[in-house]
Formats: C-alpha cells, structure tokens, sequence
C-alpha cells in the first residue's frame, strides 16, 4: 500500500495546512483531470496509464526480445526526459550494478553528455560486442543526443554495414515531426512514439522508457499496472488523498520558507529515482522567479557527508523520504562474542537499517527539518510504478497550487541559444559577436 505520513512534519505546519488548500487542490485536480488548464495540451500523462496504446506495447515487447536476441549490449541514447525515467526505474527495480549481474543485453545510457572521455570509453567498450541503439529524443534534435546517435550510428555502419546496421536501430520520437522522425524514415529504422501531449521528464511510461526496460527484462506491464492502480486512486478527491497531502505539505512548507526539498531514500538503487524526481519538480515548478529547489540524498552513506548540514546549516530545508517496507533479502549479522557489533548478534541488516531511519527522522526533526515519508511495498516494477504515478500527479498538483505552468520549459534554452551561438550555428552571427566580447 502506498502510504504518505505527514506527522512528522506537523510541528512545522499551520493547523489549516490541508484545510485551506482544499479549494486550490479541487481546482488543480480538475486542471488535470480536464486538461484546460496552462500546459494543458501537455497533460496526456493524466490517463495514460488506461489510454496507452496496446499495439505499440505489443511492439515495444517483441522488439525487447529481438534485442535481446542479436545483442550484448544496448545503448540507450537520450538525455533529461528522455532517459532518466528509463534509467531510473532500471536501477530501482534491479540494481545500480545491473550491468555486472544481467542475464540479458547490458544497458548503458549516454547522449547525455559532451565529454568526449566519456563518449570514446563506451565507443571502445562496444567495439567489438554486438550492440544495439535505442535512440530517444521527442524533438529529435537535441545536440546531446545527436551527437551520441551520429557516433553510434557510424560505428554501427561500420561493423555491419548500412543494411546491418538498420536492423540495430531503434528510434523513439515524435511521429510526425522533428530531425530524428525524417532520419528514420529515410532510414527505415524502426520507430516508437513520444506521444505530442506528453512532455519528456512525463513520458517515462511511453515507449522511451519502456523499450529500454523491456530490454532490460523488467516487466513493463507490472510498471503501467501499478501506474494505473495508483492512478485510480489519486483521482479520488478529498483530504485523504495522498498526492493532495503530499503537494498541500509541499506548497505549506514553502510558504513557511522551507525552500529546498530533499528525497532521501535508504537503498542505494534509488539515486537515479532522485535524478528523474529532481528533473519532474526542478523543470516543473522552477519558473517566474519560485519554486522548491529539489535535492536528492542517499542514506546512510550521505549522513556522513551533508548530514552535518542537514542537521544544524541553514533551516530552509524539509526532507521527503521513500521507504520501501519489504526489502527483499535478509542478511543475520552474527559478529563473534566481544566484538564492537556484539550489541547486533542476531539482528537483520534491515531492522538496522530501519532504526538508522527512524532515528534519523527525529533528529533531524529536532534539528528543524520538517519530515515527510512515502511508503510503497517494495522495489518491484508494480510499486515502482506506483510511485511514478503518484510523483507525477502530485508535481501537476504541485505546479498548479505553485501558480506556474508545470508543463513548460522555456528556461532551459538560454544555454542551447548560447552554446549554438559560440559554436558557429548559422542563424546566430549576431549573438556570438556579443557572447564573444563577453566571455
Ligand atoms: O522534460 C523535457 O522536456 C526535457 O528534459 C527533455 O526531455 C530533454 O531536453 C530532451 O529533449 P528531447 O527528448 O527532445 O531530446
């Protein structure tokens, strides 16, 4: 059962903190619900976990088992939206270390980069291993991205020539429009949609992050099953909903000055989770001067590095934490008598764990973080999809409260503009004379 306390955050709250964001919530629900609101044309996302179109899953599926067939490794090329779902849920649901104990294709993620150390390692790596593409990117003209695809494309042709290298291609894009959708057609690659009313850090259960997924073998239809109990429930109205408390807790703590908001989580395989989740609430609610600054931690390891901070620097935080209930393996800690850990004989690591939660939670409370807790079952693509849901629904919640358009981007081109202009890109004379003589 997905479960959201708010307890320990009370201390920090007015007592109408729910109460008087009834109205708002109602009204952002419908905003959603109705898909009338600003942004509106991006909020496919609300009903696709019942709306998603069967036959592309079905392609989705078939083409996993191809990949998986003809390759050792796939490269999933695509950056933001465009991979942190897919990578995310990856790692949530398997491991960090996926690519050390994989019974399938290892999966690497790059076009997120313009390090070329990092782009000649992985070239190097798949050289002389059968690989594949998945190429993501709904405008299909991201210069990250098509500088990773033009890479892997030429090494591709050059192992298996033109027509082998065709089959080894899979790009998820816009079906109508962009750079990308006219290469591939061209081509005759295989192709996947981004659907238009669905914006990239919302599109993690389309076929940009399902192929690579399904290549991975996790099962993707567990993922958009949970999406669509979660779905289902959080479209009830009312003060019990969780995604209600969630963004009222939210949008109340802000108003009393907590202006960065930290996900914690005690399994390491959640770092890439707190990546997808810094770019739904960072691209959604940062605009027009406002929003809550999201961060990420992973516990215990960052109590030994930010904990410092969290619990006596600056008293603009509140911390958001996912814990899973049922971790799957057990480990008996069985020091020998006399030893430092001896206190610990017979204790399972995550009864340990979980008091190393716990007694972290009231510490920092008593240090003036307000504490928030997700609970969710456990780390399996049902869950997994649950959480996705809930965090998307809450951030459309959230954005509305907030006042912005939580659908929207426009602060991210200011450095493409730049970085096109200092490259030479026709079209951009003018602003390169002016960067010049500023940098
Ligand atoms: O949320 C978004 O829209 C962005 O983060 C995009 O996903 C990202 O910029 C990649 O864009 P594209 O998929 O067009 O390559």
């Amino acid at each position: 059962m997905l479960q959201f306390d708010v307890s320990h955050a009370l201390p920090f709250l007015p007592k109408n903190w729910l109460s008087s964001r009834l109205d708002g919530l109602t009204d952002s629900r419908a905003l959603l619900e109705k898909g009338n609101g600003v942004g509106g044309e991006f909020t496919g996302w609300v009903r696709l976990p019942e709306n998603y179109d069967r036959k592309e899953l079905a392609r989705v599926l078939q083409t996993a088992r191809i990949i998986r067939d003809q390759s050792q490794v796939l490269i999933v090329v695509g950056i933001g939206g465009s991979y942190l779902g897919a990578r995310a849920v990856l790692e949530l649901v398997t491991s960090p270390n996926y690519n050390l104990f994989c019974k399938g294709p290892q999966v690497f993620f790059t076009g997120n980069t313009l390090s070329s150390d990092a782009l000649n390692e992985l070239l190097d790596y798949v050289r002389d291993k059968d690989f594949s593409v998945n190429v993501i990117s709904k405008s299909g003209s991201t210069t990250e991205s098509s500088i990773a695809f033009l890479l892997f494309r030429q090494l591709l042709e050059e192992k298996y020539g033109k027509a082998g290298a065709r089959d080894r291609i899979f790009a998820t894009t816009d079906w109508h429009k962009g750079t990308l959708r006219a290469l591939a057609n061209q081509e005759g690659y295989a192709t996947f949609s981004v659907p238009g009313s669905i914006g990239g850090r919302y599109s993690v259960l389309t076929a940009a992050g399902l192929l690579p997924l399904a290549v991975a073998g996790i099962d993707v239809e567990e993922l958009l099953a949970g999406a669509a109990d979660a779905m289902v429930r959080l479209r009830q109205p009312g003060q019990d909903n969780p995604a209600w408390q969630y963004a009222a807790a939210r949008h109340a703590l802000y108003t009393e000055g907590k202006n960065i908001e930290l996900l914690a989580c005690y399994e390491p395989s959640f770092r890439f989770f707190g990546e997808w989740w810094k770019q739904l609430f960072g691209e959604s609610e940062g605009k027009d001067g406002r929003g809550i600054f999201p961060a990420s931690v992973e516990f215990t390891a960052d109590l030994h590095s930010m904990g410092q901070y969290i619990q006596e620097g600056e008293r603009d935080l509140f911390e958001t934490v996912v814990r899973f209930t049922l971790p799957a393996s057990t480990c008996t800690l069985t020091p020998t008598p006399g030893d430092h850990l001896d206190f610990l004989r017979g204790k399972d690591l995550r009864y340990v764990n979980e008091q190393a939660r716990r007694g972290t939670v009231l510490a920092h409370v008593d240090g003036g973080v307000p504490n928030l807790l997700l609970s969710v079952d456990e780390r399996t693509a049902y869950w997994v999809g649950q959480l996705i849901y809930f965090f998307e629904y809450s951030c459309g919640l959230s954005g509305y409260l907030l006042g912005v358009n939580p659908f929207d981007q426009p602060g991210v081109e200011a450095y493409k503009e730049n970085m096109f202009a200092l490259l030479g890109k026709p079209g951009y004379e003018e602003k390169r004379k002016k960067l010049e003589s500023r940098c």
